[in-house]
């Protein structure tokens, strides 16, 4: 056989499992590449909470590809996401779509050296501990996964941030709800992991 041949073959074969692998809807891999992940049940009827600013996550993320963790930079290495400060939208809205009404509203803000008031969506009890760094780190494997599967994660306890305007929670972040997905995937069950 011609050597040249099997190694073409095994050279395909390679190309399309790797494929398939990067193919696989992220939920079902965790970041140790071995574990599935077996999403939690359950909605919660989304609340709109109403912002000092309509602000477009669908704009930003599915018109513009600009990712999630751009702007929420802290997720992956703290305990919380953090709302992107002021500075960080009129470094592009200091050009970008300065005629339209809400990029004014957002530059007297910053003109008067305020943030705009942003409203929390998300919010749990303080006698609850959660941490983003721990479980992104399970949960995305890659560091520099690509926007549409870091959104995928996200949506995991926050949904479709990409198709919304402001952020409405979605996602019913009860004691049932996160007990269930550490059940399924090897999360803590201990009532102190996750009241200290
Ligand atoms: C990386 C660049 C970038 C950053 C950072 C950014 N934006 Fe934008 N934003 C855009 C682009 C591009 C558009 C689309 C503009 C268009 O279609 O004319 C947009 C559109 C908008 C719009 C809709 C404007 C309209 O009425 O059509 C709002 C509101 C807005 N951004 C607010 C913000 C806020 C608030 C922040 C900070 C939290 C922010 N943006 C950060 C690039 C950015
Ligand atoms: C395992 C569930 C889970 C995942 C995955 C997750 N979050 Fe969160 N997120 C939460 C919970 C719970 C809160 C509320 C925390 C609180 O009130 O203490 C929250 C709060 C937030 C907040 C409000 C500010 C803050 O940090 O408290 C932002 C912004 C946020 N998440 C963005 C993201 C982004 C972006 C991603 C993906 C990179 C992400 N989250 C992934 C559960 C999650
Ligand atoms: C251009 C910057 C920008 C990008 C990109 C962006 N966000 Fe946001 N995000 C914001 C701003 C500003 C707010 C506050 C207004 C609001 O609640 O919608 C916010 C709010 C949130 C909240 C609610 C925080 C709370 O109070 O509970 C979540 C969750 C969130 N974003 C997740 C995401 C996810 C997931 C993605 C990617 C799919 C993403 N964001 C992309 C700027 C951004
Ligand atoms: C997608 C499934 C999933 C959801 C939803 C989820 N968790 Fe987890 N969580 C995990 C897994 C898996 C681990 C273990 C990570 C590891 O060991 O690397 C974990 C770890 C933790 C830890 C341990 C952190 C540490 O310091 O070691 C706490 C606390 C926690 N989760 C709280 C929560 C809370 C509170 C919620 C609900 C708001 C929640 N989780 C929702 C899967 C989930
Ligand atoms: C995976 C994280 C997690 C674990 C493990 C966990 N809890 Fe909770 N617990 C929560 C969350 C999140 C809430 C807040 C629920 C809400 O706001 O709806 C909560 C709320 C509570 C409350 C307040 C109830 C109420 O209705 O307001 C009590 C009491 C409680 N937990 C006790 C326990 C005990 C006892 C254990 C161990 C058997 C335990 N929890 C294990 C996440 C957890």
């Amino acid at each position: 056989m011609n050597f040249n041949l099997i190694e073409k073959r095994s050279l395909s074969l390679l190309f399309s499992v790797l494929l398939a692998y990067f193919l696989l809807p992220i939920e079902l891999r965790a970041a140790d590449n071995k574990t599935e992940i077996v999403l939690p049940e359950g909605e919660y009827d989304g609340i709109e909470v109403s912002q000092p600013i309509d602000f477009p996550h669908n704009i930003h993320v599915r018109e513009n590809k600009i990712n999630c963790l751009y702007c929420h930079t802290y997720a992956r290495r703290s305990k919380v996401a953090g709302i992107p400060p002021t500075s960080k939208c009129i470094g592009c809205h200091k050009i970008i779509a300065t005629d339209k009404p809400r990029i004014q509203k957002l530059q007297e803000f910053w003109d008067k050296g305020v943030s705009p008031p942003w409203k929390k969506v998300h919010d749990l009890p303080d006698f609850v501990h959660f941490t983003h760094e721990v479980h992104l780190k399970k949960f995305i494997f890659d560091p520099d996964l690509p926007i549409q599967k870091a959104g995928e994660v996200c949506g995991v306890c926050h949904g479709d941030l990409a198709n919304m305007t402001t952020a409405r929670k979605v996602k019913p972040l009860t004691m049932g709800w996160c007990v269930e997905c550490h059940e399924k995937n090897g999360g803590p069950g201990d009532c102190w992991a996750c009241h200290k």
